[in-house]
């Protein structure tokens, strides 16, 4: 069974999503750098183990990672998912755990990495925008995209409708994703990333037009 470790930092909806997916998989563990963050709550109230590692302890970011990743060895965690966590990685960190680590970003990457993403679509006057889940590595919003939430820019759309937009379909591909990785349809391998045994060359759609 695979066992998985999440990562927040704040609110926790796509955690909550996860926990009410019931996946095939384990979650062993859910570690927040911000200790009034509302996620630990929500892994309180369905008893999974919490730990609270507060980057501002720490001399530096390599400091920091290296505490993170000594609790998901404890753990076990074979699957690490980045829910809403508000930290740059470290190289090393990353190259630690590439492969077994995924988060969700809310643009249809390649286009708007970082942040405030949809302001800058209503900017831009894009009419489709969404979310995307991909392996982490080391350049930021850039590792394999799996799959994507595409939903449809309203005429009455503003930052705050269209993030809440998103969410929505954000609770719905990153549980889909998980349950994937954790039942062998989607694989990391030497040769590449396989979905349902073939290789993946494009992320899997999901429209809510
Ligand atoms: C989501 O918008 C996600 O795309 C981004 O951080 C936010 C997390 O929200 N990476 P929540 O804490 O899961 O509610």
């Amino acid at each position: 069974m695979t066992k998985i470790a999440v990562l927040v930092s704040g609110s926790g909806s796509n955690l909550q999503a996860l926990i009410d997916a019931n996946l095939s998989g384990k979650i062993v563990g859910v570690i927040s750098n911000k200790p009034e963050a509302y996620a630990l709550k929500r892994a309180q109230n369905a008893d999974i183990p919490t730990a609270v590692i507060e980057h501002k302890q720490y001399p530096n970011r390599e400091a920091f990672d290296d505490v993170m990743h000594q609790q998901l060895l404890e753990w076990d965690a074979d699957l690490v998912i980045l829910a809403g966590f508000m930290r740059i990685l470290s190289a090393q960190f990353v190259k630690a755990w590439e492969g077994k680590m995924i988060n969700i970003h809310p643009s249809l990457l390649p286009n708007y990495k970082g942040m405030h993403t949809h302001q800058r679509v209503l900017n831009t006057g894009d009419t489709l925008h969404g979310c995307t889940v991909h392996y982490v590595t080391a350049e930021l919003d850039a590792g394999q995209a799996l799959a994507q939430g595409v939903l449809k820019v309203n005429g009455h759309d503003n930052a705050h409708t269209l993030a809440n937009r998103v969410h929505v379909l954000e609770h719905v591909i990153y549980p889909q994703v998980a349950e994937w990785i954790c039942n062998g349809t989607i694989q990391h391998t030497e040769h590449g990333v396989l979905y349902r045994g073939q290789a993946m060359k494009e992320p899997v759609q999901f429209c809510k037009l």
